[in-house]
Parts: C-alpha cells; sequence; structure tokens
C-alpha cells in the first residue's frame, strides 16, 4: 500500500514572473483557492495522509501559515526545504527520512486532476506494491511534455520534449513509486540544463521492466499551471464547474470530513481560521 506523499512546491516559478518574484507559485490563486490545495487533495482522495511537502527556503513560513501540520484537515505535513531547485527526482533523496522503508507517492504543486474516474484509478494505484506507476494523457503540444510511446500495451520509450513526433501521451505530475526510489534517484547525474530529470529515473524503472502506467481517460481533466495562460484556463474552468454546480472542488475539509478524519468542532475552527469568506460560507454549508 503507498500510505506516504510527497508535494513537490519548490522551484523557481520563472515563466510566471514577476507574479512569483515574492510568492511561490503554488501560493498563487487558482480561482477561490491556492494552487497548493488541488495537488493536495488528489493525495488526499487517494487516502494518502502523510504528507511531505517540499519548498524553497524563503518560503518556508508562508506554507506553514497556510496548511500549519495538517491537523485542520485531519491529516500529517511535514516540511522539507530544497535549497535550489536541482530537478524532480531529488524529491526522494530529500525526503529519504520520510520515506523511510514505505512506498511514496509525488505529486508536482503545480499539477492540476479533475474527474470522476480519477479517484477510483487512484485507489488502485495504492495496492501497487514493486516498480513504478505512471499517468498519461493526451495531449496537443507533446514537444513540450515528457512523453511516453506505448507498444502492445507496454511503454517502449519515454522523452523529455521529443523534437521529432513519437507520441501524444504526456507523463502527468503523478508518479507511484516503490521503495528503491531513493536508491535509483541517488544513482543519477545532472543534466544539461543542470537538473536531475524524472525521465532519467523513470527510464531506470523501465529497463527493468519496473514501469506500468494508467491513461486518465477523457473524462477527466489535467494541466499544470506553470504558464500564465494554463493558470488562467484552470481558473476559469473551476470557477464553471464550482459556480455551475454549486459544488467546490479541492474543498480539504470536505474530502476529509467525507473520509471521517475531522470532526464538524474542527470545521468550525477552520471557518473561524480562514474568516468571513465564500470558501467559509461553504464550509458552513457542508
Ligand atoms: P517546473 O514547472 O518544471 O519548474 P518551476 O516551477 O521552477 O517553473 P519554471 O520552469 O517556470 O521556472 O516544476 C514543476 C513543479 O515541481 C513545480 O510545482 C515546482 C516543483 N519543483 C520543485 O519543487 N523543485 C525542483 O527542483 C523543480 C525543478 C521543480
Amino acid at each position: 500500500m503507498v500510505k506516504k506523499g510527497i508535494i513537490l512546491a519548490g522551484g523557481s516559478g520563472t515563466r510566471l514572473s514577476p507574479l512569483t518574484k515574492a510568492v511561490n507559485k503554488q501560493l498563487l490563486p487558482i480561482y477561490d483557492k491556492p494552487l497548493i490545495f488541488y495537488p493536495l487533495s488528489i493525495l488526499m482522495l487517494a487516502n494518502i495522509r502523510d504528507i511531505l511537502i517540499i519548498v524553497n527556503p524563503d518560503q518556508l513560513k508562508n506554507f506553514k501559515n497556510l496548511l500549519g501540520d495538517g491537523r485542520r484537515y485531519g491529516i500529517k505535513i511535514k516540511y522539507k526545504v530544497q535549497n535550489k531547485p536541482k530537478g524532480l527526482p531529488e524529491a526522494f533523496i530529500l525526503g529519504k527520512n520520510f520515506i523511510k522503508k514505505e512506498n511514496v507517492a509525488l505529486i508536482l504543486g503545480d499539477n492540476f486532476f479533475y474527474g470522476q474516474s480519477l479517484t477510483s484509478k487512484l485507489e488502485k494505484s495504492l495496492t501497487h506494491k514493486s516498480g513504478a506507476r505512471i499517468f498519461l494523457k493526451k495531449v496537443n503540444k507533446p514537444e513540450n511534455y515528457g512523453i511516453a510511446k506505448i507498444k502492445k500495451n507496454q511503454i517502449e520509450k519515454i522523452v523529455e520534449k521529443p523534437r521529432k513526433f513519437i507520441s501524444d501521451y504526456a507523463i502527468t505530475g503523478l508518479y507511484f513509486f516503490d521503495n528503491n526510489v531513493y536508491k535509483y534517484a541517488k544513482t543519477l547525474k545532472s543534466s544539461k540544463r543542470g537538473e536531475l530529470e524524472i525521465t532519467d529515473l523513470l527510464n531506470i524503472y523501465k529497463k527493468n521492466k519496473k514501469l506500468r502506467f494508467e491513461h486518465i481517460g477523457r473524462g477527466a481533466v489535467w494541466s499544470d499551471a506553470g504558464k500564465i495562460d494554463d493558470m488562467t484556463n484552470v481558473s476559469s474552468f473551476v470557477q464553471s464547474v464550482e459556480k455551475v454546480q454549486g459544488i467546490k472542488i479541492a474543498c480539504l475539509e470536505e474530502i476529509s470530513l467525507f473520509k471521517k478524519w475531522i470532526s464538524n468542532k474542527i470545521i468550525s475552527k477552520n471557518i473561524k481560521f480562514y474568516g468571513n469568506c465564500e470558501y467559509s460560507n461553504y464550509l458552513k454549508r457542508i
């Protein structure tokens, strides 16, 4: 079973500058909530309650102000500072003492997932014992993503931002790994852009025939919010769904209450914490 999850919420956010000059990308708004609520809600939906958030040194206080130790949401949150954005696989090196001897999920702090079949796919992945598992989604511009080529229902090839078309299945920012991940991450060398690359890590699993995948079907939405247009598009999407359906996407308390991880008393406390706002009004309703 996968019981632990890491959220990578550091990075430089260059593409969003000047928005990210003083505030970390993951704390910027996606409609009515900070971006980090969305990937955090995905881990919670997958029943992962033991969470490590990786943050930049100057942002630790801000994340703590927002999420605290997680008790507010019926989960356990620890933080680890990444001094420089040295690449996604560094999460496992920084997270060594957190992961210990267990399997672990990784989600990128700027990734947005939404869709009904998603929760069942996540739950299925939790029972995964060995190897790595990735989630693929068809995209319009494969040259902008890490791409997987599938042949006979197996991953044949993984290429970061392929210049020539090999497939349009992008590797999304959610991964499940077995306990070898630390050992493999330690063997990686920095690429030309000076970062440890997640594709190199996945290729180790592939070489060992231990890389599996799930498709995120047409019924689900995935986007990263790394560019301003993606961010505003995702924001508008959340706004539309919330307005039309009268529900909230990524209301952490709602997920936690449904799973019986928190009581009404904690929700009342949270309403006081947020103050008089739309999010609090929603909490009063649930
Ligand atoms: P990216 O979007 O690849 O990088 P970035 O956030 O630094 O943005 P930019 O390219 O515009 O400079 O990162 C994906 C996610 O992973 C994002 O949520 C930030 C996080 N991240 C880290 O926490 N540490 C890292 O070393 C890297 C590279 C990214």
